[in-house]
């Protein structure tokens, strides 16, 4: 394990915020408040695995979630405190000097490392889409993801395939789960993915030691277990039928439903809305914009037009549960989507099913 020099309060963060910090940490991971001190002790704690960023067939957005703060945050420095030895977009070194720090904290800490990857993997021609000092993606993968001790994948191109994947996938673009079977894997999709829930997640298996507990994508509950159309502030006016009609109209400006404009909210899973992005500033439907469904499979191709609103579903209105409204609109959108594939992508992954189940608990 590394040692770092690094102490939270030596990088100028006051005792008071890392705390109020680890609060919030423990709250995403929905603990109880007892777990705060032992938060902090691991975050703290000089016994932290390194970690090793891959970055594949990607635009750099998580990489830029994890550097664009207005401000250095204690996420920041969390990650700082990590060590991450291999992070090709950020790293000082380049080169032969790169690759040998890898292949030095894949020797020294073999099945001990976390690997995170962003960006998709090619496997289209041999993998020559992506190559990095020679070697395609899916040979660094392999290597590297599959001595760590657990792989984290960052953002939905190296969860699902993202854009890379959308129809027709010229370059056989794959997420991680889909090449790599002999090591635990995390997913956190987004489009970026959000770097609290992935300090979260870290924080998570330092504590424990393991994964917290994932759905059927292998997505952390904690993070994807309640759609977004079930936290959002707007959601009061979706009950009471109130709805943007147009951009800039008099309900947009009072902060009514985006559901006409095509928010793909009642879809969708993610905590956008309790989490936020930007230091817990703003996420997009409360910037004026529906969600675009970015943390789901393939929603490229199945989300999309944006700015379509899903299908009409009779028994929206105050008197309607989250239940009911939630299994109406996955049924109906999959009778209209089936047109496009939805449904096939859905159904092959199980998603209907274990979602109604989820539901009923
Ligand atoms: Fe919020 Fe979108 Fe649901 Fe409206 S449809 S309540 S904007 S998530
Ligand atoms: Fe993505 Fe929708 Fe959240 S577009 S960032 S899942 S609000």
């Amino acid at each position: 394990m590394v040692k770092s020099n690094l102490s939270i309060e030596s990088s100028g963060v006051s005792r008071r915020n890392f705390l109020k910090y680890c609060s919030t940490i423990t709250a995403t991971l929905a603990l109880s408040p007892s777990f705060i001190p032992k938060i902090a002790e691991a975050i703290e704690s000089d016994k932290r695995p390194p970690v090793i960023w891959l970055e594949f067939q990607d635009c750099a957005g998580d990489t830029e979630a994890l550097l664009r703060a207005g401000r250095p945050t204690v996420a920041e420095l969390v990650l700082d405190h990590l060590s991450i030895d291999y992070h090709e977009t950020i790293m000082a070194a380049a080169g032969h000097q790169a690759e040998s720090a890898r292949a030095d904290t894949l020797k020294e800490y073999k099945g001990k490392y976390i690997c995170i990857v962003e960006g998709s993997i090619p496997v289209g021609d041999n993998g020559v889409y992506c190559t990095v000092a020679g070697r395609t993606a899916l040979d660094i993968l392999n290597e590297v993801g599959g001595n760590a001790a657990i792989i984290i994948a960052v953002g939905t191109c190296a969860t699902h395939g993202g854009l890379p994947a959308a129809y027709p996938n010229p370059t056989g673009a794959k997420g991680v789960s889909e090449l790599i079977k002999n090591v635990p894997i995390i997913n956190l999709p987004g489009c970026p993915h959000n770097v609290d829930n992935l300090t979260a997640t870290i924080v998570h298996y330092l504590l424990f030691g393991a994964p917290p507990a994932l759905d059927n994508l292998l997505r952390p509950k904690f993070a994807y277990g309640k759609r977004i159309h079930d936290n959002c502030e707007r959601r009061s006016h979706f009950d009471a039928g109130q709805y943007v009609e147009k951009w800039g109209d008099d309900g947009h400006r009072l902060g009514w439903c985006l559901y006409k404009m095509g928010c793909k909210g009642p879809e969708t899973f993610h905590n956008c809305p309790t989490v936020r992005y930007n230091d817990g500033l703003s996420w997009p439907v409360m910037a004026g914009h529906g969600c675009v469904g970015c943390s789901e499979p393939a929603f490229w191709d199945t989300m999309m037009p944006i700015y379509r609103r899903l299908p009409n579903v009779p028994g929206f209105g105050v008197e309607a549960t989250a239940t009911r409204i939630g299994t109406a609109v996955v049924g109906i959108s999959a009778i209209v989507f089936g047109v496009h594939g939805i449904v096939t992508a859905i159904r092959s992954r199980g998603f209907v099913k274990e979602r109604e189940e989820e539901f009923k608990e």
